[in-house]
């Protein structure tokens, strides 16, 4: 009897993990050879755990558009083709629902990107730009405020974008009038390291997870739109325009102020406190690591650097202002972001959990409720098929050319580039996104002669952990010397 139930009970688990090992087999799909060997376990574990570069390794592993693989316990359809990519997320709609940015308005229920999306059009974008040089002028500010007079000042400028991001969500997201190079021991910079030790597993970083910090920022957005509608605080942020949705106003448009304060609240402060929560999750590193690989590129290419100069000395420059409509002309920088964004996309993996089975496109081929779908953009941008010479940094392959548009230098279509995402479930935030890149970007090179520490160069580690944020390991090293430019303005 003693003997038969540990039979019983191996035999049990035995029997269900050989079934979930089986799914693709079962279902049809191409699918990875998996068993219960102790190779087979640990890699299905790596990519649970330790998932970009394990994700990255089973997308080289074939060559079929799809393939099922095993995340620990979890079956996973990854697909291996952008334009059944681009089709599957476009044409999907209601199948991979994300209810997470869903609100409800009577009995119905509503897409809330939608809604928000016009919170970062031009216009709105136009009259927050104040308070995004602000930002930029903080952080070259605190950097020039380090420098000893003459020696050149060294930094950990992976840290100081970090800050810089943090400090734009502060006062754009949260609404606060607040320098974060000052307050270290704020709430938002205190987040910075908070957020080093998330949970680094697909599916448990998938549960809600609530820390004191969500409670003590829910204490930070009340205190905020309490100021906007009970004292009439009317300032140009994000934030302004959550709260006029909030009350059922309008976010397109021009209008700034609460037009009449309504009592049904379309989102309480719990759930705009969610919302800016989660706007901080999806653009506080996404933003850190685009600016700080983009230096890492471009200062080991004096070239690259000379022709941004010459980009940006076209811009005015009124007492060190920049002027929000000259940012669309600057086309190299904009060429620059796209190849950072393309060899480190800092979201490198786009998941969707299927919510009502769904037949793929031009397949036999269906997709069970409650199974996982990948699209590894990471992968897809260092692949030689898409782009030439893949781990180049070479931003003049998305040069569009007057008779060609559409095409990329080496000749690879440039909609294979995904790094903001794909079709309807594009990022929301990329024009605001862009913006203060570019800000962080044009001041830095601007106010600093910037050179890269050579033997960290030779030794730098690209690290997605705590996954999926993608930042180097021990930072990036760069020694500042001001030009003397803009001397009016900051001294
Ligand atoms: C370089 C910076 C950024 C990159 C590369 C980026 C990239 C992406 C990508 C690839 C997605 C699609 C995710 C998916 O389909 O599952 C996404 C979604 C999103 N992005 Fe961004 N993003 C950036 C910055 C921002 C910023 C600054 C904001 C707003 C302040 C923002 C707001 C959002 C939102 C709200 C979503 C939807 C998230 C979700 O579905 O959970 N992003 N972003």
């Amino acid at each position: 009897m003693w003997l038969l139930l540990p039979i019983l009970l191996y035999s049990a688990v035995f029997l269900s993990v050989r079934h979930i090992y089986s799914h693709w087999r079962r279902r049809g799909f191409p699918s990875e050879k998996a068993g219960i060997t102790w190779s087979f376990l640990q890699k299905a574990y790596r990519r649970e755990f330790r998932h970009v570069e394990a994700i990255c390794e089973a997308y080289q592993s074939g060559k079929d558009r799809l393939l099922g693989i095993y995340c620990f316990f979890r079956p996973v359809l990854l697909v291996r083709n952008v334009e059944l990519a681009q089709t599957i997320l476009q044409q999907s709609n209601g199948h991979f629902n994300e209810l997470k940015w869903e609100y409800v308005a009577g009995y119905r229920r509503f897409n809330l990107l939608e809604k928000l999306a016009p919170m970062f059009g031009t216009k709105r974008l136009s009259e927050m730009f104040g308070q995004v040089q602000k930002v930029g002028d903080h952080l070259i500010r605190h950097l020039l405020d380090r420098q000893i007079q003459g020696c050149p000042l060294e930094v950990d400028l992976q840290q100081k974008l970090r800050v810089y991001s943090v400090n734009i969500i502060a006062n754009l997201i949260y609404g606060l009038d607040i320098n974060n190079f000052e307050h270290e021991d704020h709430i938002l910079t205190s987040y910075l390291s908070h957020n080093q030790a998330s949970i680094q597993s697909f599916t448990l970083g998938r549960l809600p997870q609530k820390s004191s910090y969500t409670y003590r920022l829910r204490d930070l957005i009340k205190q905020s739109v309490e100021l906007r509608e009970d004292h009439g605080l009317i300032r140009k942020d994000i934030l302004q325009l959550l709260v006029r949705f909030r009350n059922g106003n309008e976010v397109s448009g021009d209008k700034w102020q609460l037009e009449p304060i309504n009592a049904d609240k379309l989102l309480s402060i719990k759930r705009l406190a969610k919302v800016a929560e989660d706007l901080l999750k999806v653009s506080l590193d996404a933003v850190a690591s685009t600016v700080t690989f983009t230096l890492l590129e471009i200062l080991q290419e004096p070239l690259i650097v000379e022709k941004l100069r010459a980009e940006i000395k076209e811009l005015s420059n009124e007492n060190g202002q920049l002027k929000f409509e000259e940012l669309n002309g600057l086309r190299y920088m904009d060429m620059c972001l796209k190849e950072t964004l393309r060899k480190y996309p800092p979201l490198p993996i786009i998941e969707r959990v299927c919510r009502k089975s769904y037949s793929l496109p031009n397949s036999k081929f269906t997709i069970d409720e409650g199974k996982t779908l990948m699209v590894p953009l990471l992968a897809m941008h260092r692949d030689e098929k898409y782009f030439s010479e893949p781990m180049k940094y070479k931003p003049l392959r998305f040069l569009q050319t007057a008779n060609d548009v559409g095409q990329c230098e080496d000749k690879t279509k440039s909609n294979v580039f995904i790094g903001f995402g794909i079709g309807g479930s594009q990022c929301v935030g990329q024009n605001f996104a862009k913006l203060v890149i570019k800000v962080a970007l044009i001041k830095l090179l601007q106010n600093f002669h910037l050179e890269l520490d050579a033997n960290q160069v030779k030794t730098l580690e690209v690290s997605h952990r705590p996954a999926p944020f993608i930042h180097t390991k021990d930072g990036l090293k760069v020694k500042l010397k001001r030009r003397e430019i803009n001397t009016k303005f900051y001294s």
